[in-house]
């Protein structure tokens, strides 16, 4: 491409973003979060025209009350906290934070999932391994957890060191398949926690910047 058609193009995507990201949002709550810039409350029947960038969008499903959950546009990824000195927030992903079987559907890449959207999953996270279709050959020690009691089939949690994005953690998985799921490295290391609270550590979520 010539370069001043590219620098053209790049020069209008910034001012469209501006154009986006200066209209006012009122800031707004959802259950116990409080939303306001870059995040912005919209809704499924979104009457009134967005009011920020689309990716900032926040549906507020429930109650009203402080049940209600955060979700981004609707998506599976619903938010927890926002730490707006730092731009970042805790989520979680519908499929492995809801219920008590949440364990039994970590078949999924998480990477993929949140590469669908602009944020990134910070490095702050650990990444909590998952084990299955071992077919008998599955590793045994202390840190490999049997999370078999809840699902039809075995599964094994191995809680592993930083998350990686494109790189799943170095372990054995003898002949097993495998997945992995950002957690919360801080409250691992707050709380002490170890592969056998795999219940929790779904539930709670990750960062995402
Ligand atoms: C969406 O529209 C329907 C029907 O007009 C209404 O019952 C519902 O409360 C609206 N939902 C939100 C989140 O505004
Ligand atoms: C909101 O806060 C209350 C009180 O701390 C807590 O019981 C409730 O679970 C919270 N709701 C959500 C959706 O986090
Ligand atoms: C937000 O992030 C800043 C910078 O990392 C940190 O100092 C602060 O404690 C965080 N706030 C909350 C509520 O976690
Ligand atoms: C921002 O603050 C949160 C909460 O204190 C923390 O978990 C997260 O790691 C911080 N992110 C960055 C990029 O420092
Ligand atoms: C499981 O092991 C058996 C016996 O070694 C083999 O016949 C079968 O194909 C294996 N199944 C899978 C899914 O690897
Ligand atoms: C794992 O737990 C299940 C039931 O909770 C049990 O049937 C199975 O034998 C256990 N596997 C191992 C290797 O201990
Ligand atoms: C998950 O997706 C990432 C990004 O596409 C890829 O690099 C990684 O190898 C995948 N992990 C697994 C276990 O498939
Ligand atoms: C983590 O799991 C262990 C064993 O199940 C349990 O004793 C402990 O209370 C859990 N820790 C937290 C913070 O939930």
């Amino acid at each position: 491409m010539h370069p001043t058609l590219l620098l053209l193009l790049l020069a209008s995507s910034l001012l469209l973003h501006q154009a986006h990201a200066s209209a006012d949002c009122e800031p707004a709550r959802c259950g116990n979060l409080t939303l306001r810039y870059p995040f912005w409350l919209g809704s499924i029947n979104q009457t009134s025209s967005p009011c920020g960038h689309p990716d900032f969008e926040v549906w507020c499903i429930g109650d009203d009350g402080s049940s209600s959950v955060a979700s981004l546009k609707g998506s599976t990824l619903h938010v927890h906290a926002i730490n707006y000195t730092n731009n970042s927030f805790v989520a979680s992903h519908i499929r492995v934070a809801t219920g008590d079987d949440g364990v039994c559907h970590t078949d999924l890449n998480m990477s993929v999932t949140v590469a669908l959207s602009p944020f990134t999953i910070s490095r702050t996270n650990r990444a909590l391994c998952f084990l299955y279709s071992c077919n008998g050959t599955e590793p045994r020690g202390p840190e490999y957890v049997n999370a078999t009691s809840s699902c039809g089939a075995p599964i094994y949690a191995y809680l592993g060191g930083a998350y990686s994005w494109s790189k799943p953690p170095e372990i054995a998985t003898g002949g097993c398949k495998y997945s992995y799921i950002p957690v919360l490295g801080r409250e691992v290391a707050a709380a002490g926690m170890t592969a056998a609270n795999y219940s929790r550590l779904l539930k709670d979520g990750f960062v995402l910047e």
